[in-house]
């Protein structure tokens, strides 16, 4: 049936879902039960623009530049930077700081898209460091710092570094080693933190420590992922003094809106407030909340939750395959119940948490767990499909500057244009200016037949290249 946006929300939000996705802060009882109600009925009123006493967000110097000052403490940085087009533009505006127009860039292979736009707005040449995969889990795990130091030792001159950590799964890299390969070589480490701006306020053993606290130069949070603010909204922290304040500031305002949102910029503020405030005693509830969770998780025969020291575990990946269930038929069954899932990975459903998770959700979900294991019976496991293609290194020409739409079967030699992005586990098997070959084609072919989403590919199977 059609709806409109308006009311596509008002309907969802009437259902009151249980939301194991983004955004953290879950819903509006989390403003109105730590004192920010007041605001949510003033929303429309705080739409303005920069009159004065708003300050500006380019050249922050009042009411802004105190909520940067805030950032600053709560993450012991040497300058905070709000963000209103998410980490999306503190990453774009990381790495064209960081390397020079037509310099080489060392980057994870499973980056966010973001990082892959800098490539082609800087001119820039990625080096890519590919990730290990996790045994059995068919997604991408942790970037090695011998991987890192074996793009430097083959390409001296790239000029820095960005990888994700923790990546979309929650797994975290070893950022302290990874910063020493790169600080003795005088480069720069961009840490893509968006999924972990909780990091630095946990201090419970269990819990990955932030790259803020590791050596990283350049970090970017999302605050919006897993903390108290609006979609949209992120920090961007400079911790060392490695890195050009003014380039960065400049590249910042290139990147985003000359008309910031208030209202997002706002609700910046109130999670700073709500953090320095009341921080302690809402992460040790959402840690308690946690190790509640896998506690009873392990009572469940047949669940495998995904534990690893290097996983955040606020981020539940979960795989019921032994009762026959791959990833989409539970998050389909998830959503019978009520219950909104992040991502699907092969048999993998990774349940985000966030800060304004109660209790009740976790319980939730734990009942929707307990009652499929007991209502149906365990089958032969089907083992997650690894995603060989994935790591595979194709051959980089660079970004093309023209493109045109052809058939999948014509395209193996070509140079990709826009990347093709299988849905899972929503990484580029194929990045502009790499050379697309029969065994990865063939791949996206087999999901996309295998009625799998894979962005970039037309339901005709025809994909951008390069013209030539
Ligand atoms: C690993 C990673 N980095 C960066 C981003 C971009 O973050 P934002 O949505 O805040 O722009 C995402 C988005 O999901 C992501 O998964």
């Amino acid at each position: 049936m059609k709806t409109s946006i308006k009311d596509f929300l008002i309907n969802h939000g009437a259902q009151r879902p249980v939301s194991f996705h983004m955004p953290g802060h879950k819903g509006s009882d989390f403003y109105k039960e730590n004192g920010y109600g007041e605001f949510l009925n003033n929303i429309m009123d705080c739409d303005i623009t920069e009159i004065p006493g708003a300050d500006n967000l380019f050249q922050a110097e009042d009411i802004i530049l105190e909520t940067m000052e805030k950032y600053r403490k709560l993450y012991e940085t040497r300058k905070s930077y709000l963000l209103v087009n998410g980490s999306s533009g503190g990453i774009l505006a990381s790495i064209l700081t960081a390397v020079s127009k037509g310099g080489k860039l060392v980057m994870a292979r499973n980056c966010h898209k973001s990082a892959f736009n800098a490539l082609s707005l800087g001119d820039i040449t990625p080096v890519y460091a590919f990730p290990e995969t996790v045994e059995g889990y068919g997604i991408l795990g942790k970037v090695s710092p011998e991987e890192i130091a074996r793009c430097f030792d083959e390409n001296p001159e790239a000029e820095a570094v960005i990888l994700p950590s923790p990546n979309y799964y929650g797994i975290c890299s070893d950022i302290k080693a990874i910063a020493e390969e790169v600080h003795k070589r005088g480069k720069i480490l961009i840490v893509d933190q968006a999924h972990g701006a909780h990091l630095k306020f946990f201090d419970e053993e269990g819990f990955p420590k932030a790259a803020e606290e590791l050596g990283a130069d350049l970090v970017i949070n999302s605050i919006h992922k897993t903390l108290g603010s609006f979609t949209q909204t992120a920090v961007l922290n400079v911790c060392s003094d490695a890195v050009d304040l003014a380039t960065l500031e400049d590249k910042l305002q290139v990147v985003e809106s000359s008309s910031p949102s208030y209202p997002l910029m706002a609700t910046l503020d109130i999670n700073a407030d709500i953090m320095l405030e009341k921080g302690k005693e809402l992460m040790n509830n959402w840690a308690e909340n946690i190790k509640w969770f896998y506690e009873a998780a392990e009572t469940i025969e047949g669940l495998v939750l995904m534990r690893r020291p290097e996983l955040d575990p606020t981020k539940l990946n979960i795989d019921m395959s032994a009762y026959g269930f791959d990833g989409n038929q539970l998050e389909e069954y998830f959503m019978e119940k009520g219950i909104f899932i992040e991502l699907v990975a092969g048999n993998v459903v990774m349940c985000m948490t966030g800060i304004g998770n109660k209790r009740c959700d976790f319980e939730c979900l734990i009942d929707a767990l307990k009652e499929l294991a007991s209502a149906h019976k365990k089958v032969e496991t089907s083992k997650t499909e690894q995603p060989q293609a994935l790591t595979k290194r194709l051959q980089w020409k660079g970004v093309p500057s023209k493109k045109e739409l052809i058939s999948i079967n014509d395209a193996a030699g070509r140079v990709c244009a826009m990347s093709i992005i299988p849905y899972p586990p929503g990484i580029p098997i194929a990045c502009p200016g790499e050379v697309l070959d029969e065994e990865v084609l063939e791949y996206v072919k087999k999901r996309k037949l295998a009625q799998e989403k894979v962005i970039g590919m037309t339901g005709n199977f025809e994909i951008y290249v390069g013209r030539e």
